[in-house]
């Protein structure tokens, strides 16, 4: 303990957060509106003093709503991959303690450890709702406590130095003051027929399937976040690859029908045709089949 009063070291950024580099990052695949809309943000960034000329400031906040797995996460570390920066994420719900006043103090110390870093890095908070819900009229300390944590938090976005991202999957939670503070607010929804079909050719790669296949698969996941695609499509693979071993059939409606048992999207969500339609299995058990390694060095072409 140190012996100063009210001495409050900086603490290291690494107590709140996980830093993700810029080389890591992997682009998602969004619809065409809102891969505009980062694109703008890009542009107007690195058109700071053109726009500094006419009174305008590029826009230095966004937003990110949007069901789980949908890539909010990684469109903001994309984003500082763009910018060469490093991506700070802080899942602001780590922050929450039950002490009285403890969860306001941790939202200063990440200040000032963000304030702190020598290093220009761009801030993710994510699950934002956790600290930034809508305030409420009440006599109870936790009202009160909850008050004065979005108070500070208005102050703390309009006068942070950096770029700074926010996530939330609910909204609706969201304090209407904190909401418009930002510069602009993104919503990240479930993929449309066309992206699907770009998440599953992408994580199925380096295997591939016919386009017909395909187009199948993208009509009977209608309604599946990416995250559900993805796991779908490295199952896949997984179960082309080993189903041999376990001693089960290969065909296209085995491994599926064994997929559907093990990858299910939750509850909250909407339920795709393939876990729900009797048709889709149908389908499938007539698409054509299998999936070929499309790789030149692949252990099939050798
Ligand atoms: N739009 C997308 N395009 C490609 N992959 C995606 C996309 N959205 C999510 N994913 C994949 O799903 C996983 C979870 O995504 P994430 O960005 O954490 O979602 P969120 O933050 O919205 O909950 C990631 O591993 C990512 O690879
Ligand atoms: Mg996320």
């Amino acid at each position: 303990m140190s012996g100063l009063q009210g001495f409050r070291p900086v603490r290291d950024i690494t107590d709140f957060a996980e830093v993700l580099k810029p080389e890591e990052a992997e682009p998602p695949i969004l619809s065409p509106a809102i891969r505009l809309a980062v694109r703008q943000w890009l542009v107007e960034l690195a058109a700071e003093e053109e726009l500094a000329s006419y009174g305008l400031k590029p826009r230095r906040t966004a937003m990110l709503s949007g069901p789980p797995g949908c890539g909010k996460t990684t469109l903001a570390h994309h984003f500082s991959a763009r910018l060469g920066l490093p991506l700070i994420l802080v899942n602001m719900a780590s922050l929450i303690t039950s002490f009285l006043g403890g969860t306001g103090q941790n939202v200063n110390k990440l200040f000032d450890a963000v304030r702190a870093q020598s290093q220009e890095c761009i801030l993710f908070l994510d699950e934002f709702d956790s600290v930034a819900s809508k305030r409420v009229s009440g006599a109870r300390n936790a009202d009160n406590e909850r008050n004065s944590i979005v108070i500070s938090l208005l102050q703390k976005i309009d006068t942070f130095p950096g770029i700074m991202i926010a996530a939330t999957n609910r909204s609706d939670d969201i304090d209407p003051a904190i909401w418009r503070r930002f510069g602009m607010q993104l919503e990240i929804l479930e993929p449309d027929a066309d992206a699907r079909f770009a998440i599953l050719t992408r994580y199925l790669a380096p295997m591939t399937l016919p386009e017909e296949s395909m187009e199948l698969l993208t009509e009977v996941t209608a309604g599946a976040s990416p995250a559900v695609l993805r796991q779908l499509m490295e199952g896949l693979k997984r179960d082309v690859i080993l189903a041999p071993r376990y001693g089960q059939p290969v065909e296209a409606k085995a491994v599926l029908s064994r997929l559907v048992a093990s990858v299910r999207p939750h509850a909250e969500a909407v339920m795709p045709p393939l876990w729900t339609e009797t048709w889709a299995m149908e389908s499938i058990a007539k698409m054509p089949w299998p999936p070929v390694d499309g790789r030149e060095d692949s252990p099939e072409a050798s």
